[in-house]
């Protein structure tokens, strides 16, 4: 059996919960992922990215920003402000309708999000083998988003099917409630209901406002994209799950701004290009994706898809890909009564452009990546954890490793390491045995090691060690910056 094949043989063994046990771990105890503020005792769903996270997040941004503002001529980036005009979000409807219906149980004093908890339900039902009462909850659960009251429709679905909490079988509950999502904060000395604003739950929004800013100012023609990396926050209900859920998080989203009725060839193209990102730039394997395509379609849409990953826990999204017609330009007109029309120079038409949207979860991928490029193996003997990330995602590129820090190695490793760091983020190190070392770097995901040994000084060449394969060649020291180079291109 190859190295390969041994290691996921050993990965495909351990639960679900075992996995993410570990990966949390091996986040913290390597620097990825920390609790944020700990030593108070933690936030619930706040993390912090520690030195090879925030590497790691850094290179996953620029490789997306790339992808969209370098490959695409007609796609440029913006970096809107997170508070924004507060008319902006009645613009938008997620004043009105960014809202999660929730539950309470009395007893254990949790929440619930009753919607999920009827769909969990109809799971169950449907992996009991009772498809019948399957589709009866499943039909009384779509007449219940047309009900006059969809919250009375909601809790009595709930208490009508005994549903009872998945994590504790309490039924003790509440009447269902709408939830706002947004954070609410006060502007300005006197806190009043005039000096409301809100974190923005979506970076798009700062996309639609400046659609005629960019336009003029970059000379663009429909049709146009306007690209945008930044902080999101949502008052989630349901959290957990490490880094998946998080009321602090970041997106990566591109506005496709185009003439009305070339949407869904758009669509199509961007649905493309989006999956194969994730599989040719990011290497993630092709099996654990998934497409969805959403029947209920949240207020701006008429066709939404979604890329979705295999995470231990379950299949769940990492990107949603949105046809949201002129839904926002048309309601950024109407409640700021500016013109958002475009004027086509050539033919002189007017009409409000059309919008794909690509909006990724800049940390639920960092989440995918990590649990993808998980495996335990053996080698020579000994067992290892080994992060298989593509050398462009790696937050190490390579480390720099003398057999013995004694006799000129110690010097020549750190003289490498030194040339190497203008191009790449690299690590010299010199402690414990050269197997140890190794071990440390398979962990974190570094792609090579090269090691200066006797012969180094002797001929002037290193040993060059695969992470996957832990097989080793060896190249001439002169070249090793050029290696790195081929080998970050071939990823
Ligand atoms: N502008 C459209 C929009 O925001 P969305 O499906 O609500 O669409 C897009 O969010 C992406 O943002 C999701 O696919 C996910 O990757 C990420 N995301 C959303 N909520 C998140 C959360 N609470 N924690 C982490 N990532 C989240």
């Amino acid at each position: 059996m190859s190295n390969s094949e041994q290691a996921r043989v050993q990965s495909q063994n351990l639960s679900p919960d075992k996995v993410m046990h570990k990966l949390v771990s091996l986040a913290k105890r390597r620097g990825f992922i920390f609790p944020s503020s700990e030593i108070y005792g933690g936030l619930s769903s706040c993390f912090d990215y520690g030195p090879l996270g925030s590497e790691m997040k850094k290179n996953i941004k620029d490789l997306w920003w790339n992808s969209m503002t370098r490959r695409h001529q007609n796609i440029v980036g913006i970096d809107a402000s997170i508070m924004m005009n507060p008319t902006v979000w009645e613009a938008s409807g997620h004043v009105a309708s960014f809202n999660d219906p929730m539950i309470d149980d009395r007893t254990t004093k949790r929440r619930y999000r009753a919607d999920h908890l009827i769909e969990n339900h109809i799971g169950k039902l449907v992996r009991d083998g009772k498809q019948a009462d399957a589709d009866r909850v499943k039909e009384e659960y779509e007449a219940a988003a047309g009900a006059e009251d969809s919250n009375r429709a909601l809790y009595e679905i709930i208490t009508g099917n005994c549903i009872k909490a998945p994590d504790t079988g309490s039924g003790d509950w509440t009447e269902v409630r709408q939830f706002n999502l947004m954070f609410q904060c006060n502007m300005g000395a006197v806190a009043d209901t005039a000096s409301i604003v809100y974190l923005r739950p979506e970076t798009a929004q700062g996309i639609f406002v400046n659609f005629h800013n960019v336009r003029e100012a970059s000379r663009m023609k429909v049709p146009f994209g306007i690209a945008q990396i930044g902080k999101a926050f949502r008052n989630e209900i349901v959290k957990g799950n490490f880094i998946f859920r998080m009321v602090e998080f970041e997106q990566m989203e591109m506005q496709y701004f185009l003439k009305p009725g070339t949407q869904l060839e758009a669509f199509e193209a961007w649905r493309e290009e989006r999956f194969r990102w994730y599989t040719e730039s990011l290497g993630i394997s092709r099996e654990k994706l998934h497409w969805y395509k959403h029947d209920k379609l949240a207020h701006y849409a008429d066709l939404a898809y979604d890329i979705k990953f295999e995470f231990p826990f379950g299949i769940e999204e990492i990107e949603g890909i949105h046809s949201r017609t002129d839904f926002d330009l048309k309601q950024h007109q109407e409640y700021s009564g500016k013109n958002m029309e475009y004027i086509d120079q050539t033919t002189n038409e007017r009409y409000l452009p059309y919008v794909v949207e690509t909006s990724a979860g800049a940390d639920r991928l960092f989440l995918a990546l990590l649990s993808d490029a998980y495996q335990e193996d053996v080698v020579d003997g000994e067992p290892r954890v080994i992060l298989k990330l593509s050398p462009r995602v790696a937050p190490v590129k390579a480390a720099v490793l003398p057999l013995m820090k004694k006799g000129g190695m110690g010097e020549k490793a750190e003289q490498l390491c030194r040339e190497l760091s203008e191009n790449f983020l690299v690590q010299y190190d010199d402690a414990a045995s050269i197997g140890k070392r190794y071990r440390r770097q398979d962990e974190i995901g570094t792609p090579f090691c090269f090691t200066v040994d006797h012969q180094t000084l002797e001929e002037g060449s290193v040993t060059a060690r695969y992470r996957d394969t832990a097989t080793q060649e060896r190249i001439d020291i002169s070249k090793v910056g050029e290696f790195l180079a081929a080998q970050l291109v071939k990823a």
